[in-house]
């Protein structure tokens, strides 16, 4: 399996369109008769979804769902264990059954003194007062034997309808994966994600930049990924900073250049520079065991999966290509890539990365995607032109990149490559003429 995520810091430069017909385009590269389904299409755009919209197919479960269903495991059920655990030893203790020695009695002391109570909602749960009181006479409390003190508050609260509660708590915060991808038969493709802005909620746009949250959020994606062998996941404009770890699991990031617009070209250079300093950052922490937060924990889950050599491994041999969108003619290819080899020499990294950096396609500035909301933007199959295009791209993707040069190839190269698209066989334009109009 392998995920290409596709980025570019500025708005509007074509992210979603390219995300969008990639992903058709390697559906098409890897059909064989009716196996299809071998691509899922991931709107990573937590504060916008459009895919959904665009292609017309929605998903009973979006992020949205996800995140309320993550947001209770993380922030109820993972407290109330503890607690639940804590008023039954205490319990116990008051009734006689256990001594004030017992190691596991002494555990829970230590967490009733220790747990965070900042995020609990008392008032959703039917002991969140007794919780709340309990927890409040935490300074009193000093020492284990002391606890005989709490025995009123600890009467109210029935263990059994206590634990009832948070057994069904437990099933209704286990996301199913099934419910939240969208096979699109039309297309032959899934896609995940999108609908309702999920920032657009206060408490997610507060949670989300909790480590437990966004690592159960990447838990999930992990295993939604798992049986797909190529995943594209679109990424917002600014990137997706709040799941930076997300990268770690990317095996290709592709950077969109929208050559018809100077300042994004400067920000996708610059995106180039952040991706570089991410990964090489990410490594010195990694060897020196001084990751934090999301990345640590992250990590330690891929180790487990994976190995130490896989991930080192798979972490220096990430894929940086280069989709040049919205192009009018070669020399404003030639201009993006001087502006580029100047930018990381003035950074003395062009040495280092030059072969790293590879050209994987362009797609020219086309009326026919020119159309905002519409069923314009999945344009593969519809323009053969601009379909020629995206098979390039998706070739390069099936080939790990060998087929594409690289940032040390001359420009003469580089643009022959871009321009040696493959014109159709008779055959495969029918074809392609005859499913674009059954579609
Ligand atoms: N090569 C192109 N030629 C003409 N129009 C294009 C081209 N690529 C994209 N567009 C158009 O540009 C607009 C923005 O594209 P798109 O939504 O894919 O950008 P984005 O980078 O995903 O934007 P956002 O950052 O808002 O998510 C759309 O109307 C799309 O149809
Ligand atoms: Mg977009």
């Amino acid at each position: 399996m392998s995920i290409i995520s596709v980025v570019g810091p500025k708005g509007g430069i074509g992210k979603t369109t390219l995300a969008i017909n990639t992903t058709a385009a390697l559906t098409r590269a890897l059909a064989s008769g009716k196996h299809n389904n071998r691509i899922c299409l991931v709107d990573l755009d937590l504060r916008l979804p459009t895919i959904t919209s665009l292609l017309d197919s929605h998903p009973s479960k979006t992020f949205y769902d996800l995140f309320e269903c993550l947001d209770k495991k993380t922030y109820q059920i993972d407290f109330l264990k503890i607690v639940y655990l804590m008023a039954s030893r205490f319990q116990a203790y008051v009734n006689g059954n256990i001594p004030a020695r017992n190691e596991r009695l002494v555990k829970v002391f230590h967490h009733y003194h220790a747990i965070n109570t900042d995020l609990f909602l008392a008032s959703e749960f039917k002991f969140g007062n007794e919780i709340h009181e309990l927890l409040m006479k935490r300074r009193e409390i000093k020492s284990v034997s002391q606890i005989k003190k709490l025995q009123p508050i600890l009467k109210k609260i029935d263990l059994d309808e206590f634990r009832r509660i948070l057994d069904e708590l437990s099933r209704a915060s286990r996301p199913v994966m099934e419910e939240y991808i969208s096979y699109i038969e039309e297309y032959g493709f899934s896609i995940l994600g999108g609908e309702v802005p999920i920032l657009g909620k206060r408490a997610h746009r507060k949670r989300i930049n909790e480590p437990e949250l966004l690592l159960r959020f990447l838990e999930f994606l992990d295993t939604v990924f798992q049986p797909f062998e190529h995943v594209i996941v679109d990424t917002p404009a600014g990137g997706v900073n709040h799941i930076s770890s997300l990268m770690n699991v990317i095996d290709q990031v592709l950077f969109v250049f929208d050559l018809s617009n100077n300042i994004a070209i400067n920000g996708s250079i610059d995106a180039v520079h952040t991706f570089i300093d991410y990964y090489e950052e990410f490594q010195a922490d990694y060897a020196k065991g001084q990751l934090v937060g999301l990345d640590r924990a992250h990590v330690k889950r891929l180790i487990a999966q994976k190995g130490k050599g896989d991930l080192y491994q798979s972490i220096k041999n990430k894929k940086l290509g280069l989709v040049f969108n919205r192009c009018q003619n070669n020399q404003e290819i030639v201009k993006a890539l001087k502006m580029l080899r100047e930018y990381l020499d003035t950074l003395d990294k062009y040495h280092q990365y030059k072969t790293r950096i590879q050209i994987v396609g362009m797609v020219p500035h086309n009326k026919v995607i020119n159309i905002t909301n519409n069923k314009k933007s999945l344009f593969y199959n519809m323009d053969i032109g601009l379909s020629e295009r995206m098979d390039q791209i998706a070739k390069a993707i099936l080939s790990e990149n060998t087929v594409c040069p690289t940032l040390a190839d001359d420009d003469k190269t580089i643009i022959s490559y871009l321009n040696k698209v493959k014109k159709p066989q008779l055959f495969d334009r029918l074809t392609k003429l005859a499913s674009s109009s059954t579609n």
